[in-house]
């Protein structure tokens, strides 16, 4: 086989591969959104972040954004009625049909039920089991990963001061837009974040690693290594021969 036709049936392997939907859990700063980036240019399928949509009705000063941004601030959750709503309408827009990456969501029983019972009805494409990966990494690693985070507030690209600094300090790579630190990205605010992982998401997790369909991924290495792992993660989950 040369190497054109290689590329060509590896490409066709990978355009065939079907991800359906895909959990990215996760206390927060693990890397959800950053590995969802990732995720969304690998397999063409959307990323629907409830943590980005909460912050654009914030932006926009909806009424929503004015009721979530102080529950936000403070490290809490957001009305599970709100959230589950905000989802329900994304996951019938027709870009679904393939699949879609869902980072931040669910955050607690409640929605994961909620979010359970909308896949098993027929509206909702694919018609696919969830698969879900669970990224773990040590608390002091979060911590550091949380108060350097800056993020573009134009193309929503993720650098780290410390790990992934853009090039030019300060600015996005791609569009030299001004880096953005968000509001709940504080010690203090990342503990009672912490907290509330615990208290309400963990649950979550036990939920789907009881159910199966479920992996989990060591966030500690690299962003590529992580990626490779969640890539590999999800091939064995649909049972994907790669
Ligand atoms: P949300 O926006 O979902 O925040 P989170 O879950 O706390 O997660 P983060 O976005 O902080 O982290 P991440 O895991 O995406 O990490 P990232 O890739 O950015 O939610 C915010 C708030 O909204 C909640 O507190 C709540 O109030 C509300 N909310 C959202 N969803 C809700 C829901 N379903 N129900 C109720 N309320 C809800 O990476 C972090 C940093 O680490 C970056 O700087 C990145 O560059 C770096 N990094 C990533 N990977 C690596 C690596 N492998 N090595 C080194 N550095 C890395």
């Amino acid at each position: 086989m040369t190497n054109n036709s290689a590329l060509h049936s590896t490409a066709q392997a990978e355009s065939e591969f079907l991800p359906g939907p895909v959990l990215l859990l996760g206390a927060p700063g693990v890397g959800k959104g950053t590995q969802a980036q990732l995720l969304v240019s690998k397999y063409g399928i959307p990323q629907l972040s409830t943590g980005d949509l909460l912050r654009g009705n914030i932006a926009r000063g909806t009424e929503l954004g004015i009721k979530a941004k102080a529950i936000m601030a403070a490290g809490h959750l957001v009305d599970d009625e709100i959230v589950n709503q905000m989802v329900f309408r994304r996951l019938l827009e027709k870009d679904t049909h393939r699949g879609y990456i869902l980072d931040g969501y669910p955050r607690t029983l409640d929605q994961a039920r909620f979010l359970d019972q909308m896949i098993a009805d027929p509206r909702f494409l694919p018609r696919l089991p969830v698969i879900a990966v669970s990224i773990v990494v040590s608390y002091d690693q979060l911590l550091q990963r949380i108060t350097g985070r800056r993020t573009c507030p134009v193309c929503a690209s993720i650098y780290n001061i410390y790990s992934n600094a853009p090039k030019v300090a300060g600015l996005c790579d791609l569009d030299g837009a001004n880096l953005t630190q968000r509001a709940d990205d504080t010690e203090p605010v990342f503990a009672e974040r912490m907290k509330t992982f615990e208290a309400q998401t963990a649950p979550v997790v036990a939920h789907y690693r009881a159910l199966g369909r479920f992996e989990e991924a060591d966030g500690n290495l690299s962003v590529d290594a992580v990626n490779i792992a969640i890539q590999q993660a999800l091939s064995k989950l649909r049972g994907a021969s790669k």
